[in-house]
């Protein structure tokens, strides 16, 4: 699957985010080693804190239903209906795709006709994981 095609659909994903207090609607794409396509979107609520991001929301279909070898993943957010030429996933999200992928792992941000691909060591350098915790 190529980047463009992933992009669209973290975009189709978007179109089921429940955002009524931010607005702001985030749709992703993981594309798993087995081929396999988990999307997500940011689901709100009122309580606010127990949000849980588009990205997240993509890893934790994929790990609860046993995958967890990871190729790609692609992020779009906007407000309203607006897509954002760039939305980059929060610090969060960040730390839990590192639990599961390579610090080479693509994330591909941006629109589907002007993509940018980041890798998971530039967006999150220094990072703590299951290393650490090991002597
Ligand atoms: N959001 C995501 O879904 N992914 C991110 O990486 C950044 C933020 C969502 C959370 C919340 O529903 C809204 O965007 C505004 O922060």
């Amino acid at each position: 699957m190529t980047d463009k095609e992933l992009m669209l659909r973290a975009i189709s994903a978007r179109e089921y985010a429940y955002a009524p207090y931010s607005g702001f609607r985030v749709g992703a794409a993981l594309l798993a080693k087995n081929g396999a396509v988990y999307t997500g979107c940011n689901v709100e609520n009122a309580s606010y804190t127990p949000t849980n991001c588009a990205e997240r929301t993509a890893v934790f279909k994929a790990v609860s239903e046993g995958i967890k070898e990871f190729e790609k993943i692609a992020i779009v957010g906007g407000m309203g209906e607006d897509i954002a030429d760039f939305c980059a996933p929060c610090g969060v999200c960040r730390q839990v795709l590192a639990e599961f992928c390579d610090p080479n792992f693509p994330i591909i941000l941006g629109t589907p006709d002007n993509l940018s691909v980041l890798t998971l060591a530039q967006l999150l350098p220094h990072s703590f994981g299951k290393a650490d915790l090991h002597e």
